[in-house]
């Protein structure tokens, strides 16, 4: 299992605890908890819908590949903690991690 927080737009921290042997990515994990992510593309960094950032522990999450960074870039904000959160796979490199959903 491993453990992060997303924040919401309250500004609380709610925990979410998820198995790592499941081959699950971020946005599969975000959508099961009910957040509102549209996911048009089914998490073929196609359609950056699940656009999140990443407020702590950035450098432990599996970098950007070509194919995300060229869909963040047709984001008109991007900053330097953005990510796709279907190409973040859900390994213990998430313990710890503190995201953010774009929308909230
Ligand atoms: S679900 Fe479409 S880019 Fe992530």
């Amino acid at each position: 299992m491993v453990k992060f927080h997303v924040k919401e737009a309250s500004g609380a921290l709610r925990e979410i605890e998820v198995p790592t042997d499941m081959n699950l990515n971020l946005m599969e994990v975000l959508k099961a908890s009910e957040y509102e992510i549209e996911a048009a593309c089914g998490g073929m960094a196609l359609c950056a819908t699940c656009h999140i950032e990443v407020l702590e522990g950035i450098g432990k999450l599996n970098p950007r590949t070509d194919a995300e960074l060229d869909m963040l870039d047709t984001l008109p904000v991007v900053l330097s903690n953005s990510r796709l959160a279907c190409q973040i796979k859900v390994t213990e490199d998430l313990n710890d991690v503190v995201l953010r959903l774009n929308n909230s």
